[in-house]
């Protein structure tokens, strides 16, 4: 295995080490080119750029596989559940049935809000935005818990990881529920994680909310299928803020923020308004083809950086929105237009020569439609699932004595130097 790559500026060659992964991945270590070269790279974007070493998820775009720590995404999503695979993404290894238990009495001991976080709610307006909600009050967290705003150790770690994951569906449920203008409902300690976070969106008092267990199942899968993705976007916000010694709340109240986006989380809810434009008449499938090509809008929850074929997560997604369409009696008419709109793209050489795939988020939106979870809480959905992942990495960084605050450099384009000029002389 080849250990060494070579360099050559200006007729002087440096040797750079190189670095290989359990999985025939390859880095050249640069860590030292300015030092003796002068010289920094140049990626914007980050597409070829490897921020950190990790072992928490593997992703192969060529080959369209994704793992959380050497489990397939199709085993998991199959036979596991969230709470079964948050555990393993942040410990490491699947749990014992004593260890889930224990973690699970963890997440119900958590789940209520603080009285005084409640009121945080009232000073939102009804329109508010629930990604804004979510980032602000999961922030707010660390008020009421200033004990855990510097985390000195596993104990505390586990705390707060348990506080974030469990009381996340609290703050969602409940800024839907203010949307409404409807009361908040508490949490029951006897439902399972994601049985809690339906009735709190959906139960009313006296009435409670009895979703199927294929609703339930398919709702777990959602999550399971959004806990991580390695180094995408929001992850990687979350260990920027993470590497400045911020605490847990801030660093994935900022990764909420970066995954609220269009192109990132917030692209779910993108389809959907592309679907229903189709369902509506307002355009055709071959109209929006073509409105891509011409480069005048980008097909949502189409393409990847990384996969350069299916997103296995779409595949999945594909299967089990109609699965629950199905079992829920639900004829969503906008499954059939992403599938003809899925059809047409990926037959058409524009899609084909850039490779462009349908992504997690383009079946997505269908299954969270047939669950009744509100357009603009589509994000939001996303955020719950990927809080695992968040807070994985944001230890996994926290763990490593090596560890150094990010901060990328730059090239310079703008002014050279110039003198102060006195305003009366501009
Ligand atoms: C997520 O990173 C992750 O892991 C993210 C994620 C996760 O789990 O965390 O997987 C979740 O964010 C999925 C992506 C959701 N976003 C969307 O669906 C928005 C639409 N997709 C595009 O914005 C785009 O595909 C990105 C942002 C996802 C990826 O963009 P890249 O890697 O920067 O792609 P690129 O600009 O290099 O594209 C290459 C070509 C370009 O055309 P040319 O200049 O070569 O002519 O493909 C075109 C792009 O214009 N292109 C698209 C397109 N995506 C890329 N053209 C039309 N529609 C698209 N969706």
């Amino acid at each position: 295995m080849t250990k060494t790559a070579y360099l050559t500026i200006d007729g002087t060659t440096y040797e750079l080490p190189l670095i290989h992964g359990v999985e025939n991945d390859a880095a050249v270590d640069i860590s030292g080119l300015r030092e003796v070269s002068g010289h920094i790279t140049y990626d914007p974007g980050f597409g070829n750029t490897g921020s950190c070493e990790s072992a928490i998820t593997f992703v192969s775009g060529e080959k369209g596989q994704l793992r959380y720590r050497g489990y397939p995404i199709e085993q998991l999503a199959e036979k596991s559940t969230f709470i079964e695979t948050a555990m393993l993404l942040i410990f490491g290894e699947l749990p014992t049935r004593e260890e889930r238990n224990k973690f699970r009495d963890m997440l119900s001991e958590q789940e209520l809000l603080h009285e005084g976080l409640k009121h945080h709610f009232d000073g939102f307006p009804s329109k508010g935005h629930p990604m804004a909600i979510l980032s602000a009050v999961i922030n707010s967290l660390g008020c009421y818990h200033p004990d855990l705003l510097e985390i000195e150790n596993d104990e505390e770690f586990v705390k707060a990881a348990s506080k974030i994951i469990s009381k996340v569906r609290t703050i969602a449920a409940f800024s839907y529920r203010k949307s409404l203008g409807m009361p908040f409902m508490y949490p029951d300690p006897k439902l399972s994680y994601c049985r809690n976070f339906l009735h709190m969106m959906f139960s009313i008092p006296y009435k409670a909310f009895e979703p199927t267990d294929e609703a339930v199942k398919a709702l777990s899968q959602f999550l399971i299928l959004h806990a991580d993705h390695e180094q995408n976007c929001s992850c990687s916000t979350v260990r920027m803020v993470g590497s400045s010694q911020a605490n847990l709340f801030a660093s994935v109240s900022a990764g909420i923020c970066a995954l609220w986006g269009r192109l990132h989380g917030g692209a779910n809810a993108a389809v959907i308004e592309m679907l229903r434009g189709i369902r509506d008449g307002e355009y055709s499938v071959k109209d929006v083809v073509e409105k891509v090509k011409r480069k005048e809008m980008l097909l949502m929850g189409f393409g990847h950086r990384i996969y350069k074929g299916f997103d296995p997560r779409a595949k999945i997604l594909k299967e089990s929105a109609h699965k629950l369409l199905v079992n829920t009696g639900h004829d969503d008419e906008l499954l059939d237009i992403a599938l003809e709109l899925s059809e047409t793209a990926l037959a058409d050489e524009y899609f084909i020569e850039r490779r462009l795939y349908p992504n997690v988020d383009f079946y997505s939106g269908l299954i969270l439609r047939a669950l009744g979870i509100p357009l603009n809480m589509f994000p939001v959905m996303f955020a719950i699932g990927r809080m695992p992942g968040w807070i994985a990495h944001w230890w996994e960084d926290r763990q490593n004595p090596e560890l150094r605050l990010h901060r990328p450099r730059q090239v310079y384009v703008g002014p050279t130097e110039r003198d102060y000029v006195p305003l009366d002389e501009r």
